[in-house]
């Protein structure tokens, strides 16, 4: 057989490895070409099989060994990516199709690119055993090592379990496609066998219950088309590693576009809620905005948007639900979108309107938002709309917490609690005394408000920069961007901090 001869005969058994096998492989391969840039994928280990020789494994070798390993270009960057073909034995993961997927992770180290996981798989493989454990063990440890160095993202495409949930859980986003996807340890049948319990796929692990109760995955979308390009999108907004800038683009949106709107935001009641997006949107170039863990704790608002045309992280108390209070699960989705920021180079603008600290757990938790925004040193900004409250005040980005630049719109409160609050403690006897509490109350109330309530005093302490109108958000935000572009600080050398988790 001549050289072009054997060639040929590599590339038929990659491809088909017979005629089934064939059909096996279109399934994630599909997905690896919808992902990529066309004609970009080049992939490795095409011929790579198992060496399970037990429960009659020895018959049944495909090509691959259900995964496609190998890296593409997305928008003419170089990625990495695999992705799980469950009609392979549950897609699940063996020795050698783990050790397929390690390879292109140890690559994607060493050259700063992204790695992005295409998990379909029920976990590690049954029958090799400890062999396939091993395996998982292999990608948790590189998961680990490559958190902070490169983005690492998962999409869960089918039913997974055990390891193709645990390696998700330790990237940096999961997106789930809904009706389709599952995220479980251990699959419904399996809990019917052991604890007699029926629960159905979707309550135990469908993509709602991950986006919106355990906060397990970031992104739930219709379809595996859409997931593919959620993906490409999020790219778009992240450096290939630790070391690069995020992307810049060009946009039409002019950097001094002033936005009248936002000066009649905030309503005239405090206690009145509007819609923080509409801020975040009014001034993000060209109202785009992609929102992370949208149905978890919606009180707190993360995502990514652009200041002309450099990609940032949004962090912003939602008014609009629970009043934007600070719970638990607010402070650990804050505190993580912060840290990833904060690891990639995106600077940190942050949109403050949060009452006082909800109780409850939060002193722990509520520490790990704190913790977060005080050690990041990528450029921080932060515009109070209104309240600054309490702790909350002290958490969100504040002056002394290392921000850089923090602005206060004229509607800002910014004060230890509340105005009842206070009044209510301070003149509680008075109160208790007074003929008219109401008439009484209502003029504390007014004097703590123009005493302490506004952004004044903050400012007038160098607490708060500037005070600026509403309507200038978006430039003011550019400006500071741009002032502190060749920001450098540093926390001092450790190995690393002890955030409290
Ligand atoms: C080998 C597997 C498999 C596995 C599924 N299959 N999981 N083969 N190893 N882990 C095979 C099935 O035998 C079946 O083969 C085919 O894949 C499809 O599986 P079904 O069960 O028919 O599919 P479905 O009903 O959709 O259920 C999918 C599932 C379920 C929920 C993922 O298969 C399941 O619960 N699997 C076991 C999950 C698990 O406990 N994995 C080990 C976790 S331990 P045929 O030939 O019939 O088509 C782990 C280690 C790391 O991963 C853990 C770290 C924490």
């Amino acid at each position: 057989m001549d050289r072009l001869e054997t060639l040929a005969d590599y590339e038929r058994r990659a491809e088909t490895g017979g005629g089934e096998a064939r059909q096996r492989r279109q399934h994630d391969a599909g997905r690896i070409d919808l992902f990529f840039d066309p004609g970009t994928f080049r992939e490795i280990d095409k011929l790579v099989t198992h060496r399970c020789r037990d429960f009659g494994m020895e018959t049944q070798l495909v090509p691959g060994d259900g995964v496609v390993a190998g890296h593409g270009e997305v928008e003419g960057r170089l990625v990495y990516a695999f992705a799980q073909d469950f009609t392979v034995f549950g897609g699940s993961l063996s020795e050698t199709n783990a050790a397929k997927i390690v390879k292109i992770m140890d690559l994607a180290m060493k050259n700063g690119a992204p790695v992005v996981g295409l998990n379909d798989s029920g976990g590690a493989r049954i029958q090799e055993g400890v062999a396939s454990l091993a395996g998982y063990a292999d990608i948790f440890l590189r998961n680990t090592l490559a958190s902070g160095v490169i983005p690492q993202l998962s999409a869960i495409m089918g039913p997974c379990a055990g390891g193709a949930v645990y390696s998700p859980a330790i990237t940096d986003f999961t997106v789930m496609v809904e009706g389709t996807s599952y995220m479980f340890v251990t699959g419904p049948d399996v809990i019917r066998t052991v604890t007699h319990e029926e629960v159905t796929k979707d309550e135990l692990g469908g993509a709602m219950t991950h986006n919106a109760k355990s906060g397990a995955a970031h992104f739930a979308v219709p379809t595996d088309k859409d997931c593919l390009g959620l993906l490409r999108l999020l790219l778009g907004y992240l450096p290939s590693n630790n070391l690069d800038d995020p992307p810049r683009i060009e946009t039409a949106d002019p950097i001094d576009r002033e936005d009248p709107q936002l000066d009649a935001l905030v309503p005239e009641s405090p206690n009145q809620p509007y819609d923080m997006l509409d801020l975040i949107r009014a001034v993000g170039d060209d109202g785009d905005f992609l929102e992370v863990h949208r149905h978890f704790a919606p009180n707190i608002v993360v995502g990514f948007a652009r200041f002309g045309g450099q990609p940032v992280g949004v962090v912003a108390n939602q008014p609009a639900h629970l009043a934007g209070a600070l719970d638990i699960d607010a402070s650990i989705k804050g505190a993580r979108f912060v840290r990833f920021c904060d690891a990639f180079n995106l600077p940190l603008v942050t949109f403050e309107d949060v009452p006082v600290q909800e109780y409850g757990g939060i002193i722990k938790h509520g520490a790990k938002l704190l913790y977060a925004f005080a050690e990041a040193t990528v450029p921080k900004v932060t515009v109070v709309a209104r309240k600054a409250y309490g702790g909350a005040y002290c958490v969100m980005a504040s002056k002394h917490i290392r921000t850089d630049v923090n602005l206060a719109w004229p509607t800002a409160e910014v004060a230890v609690m509340g105005p009842e609050g206070a009044v209510n403690i301070l003149y509680k006897r008075e109160l208790d005394a007074a003929e008219d509490p109401e008439a009484l109350r209502a003029s504390k109330v007014q004097e703590f408000r123009d005493k302490l309530a506004n952004p004044f005093v903050a400012a007038g302490r160098g607490f708060l920069d500037e005070v600026i109108a509403p309507r200038t958000t978006r430039p003011r935000i550019i400006a500071a961007l741009r002032s502190l572009d060749g920001k450098r600080d540093r926390n001092p050398p450790k190995k690393h901090g002890n955030i409290p988790l």
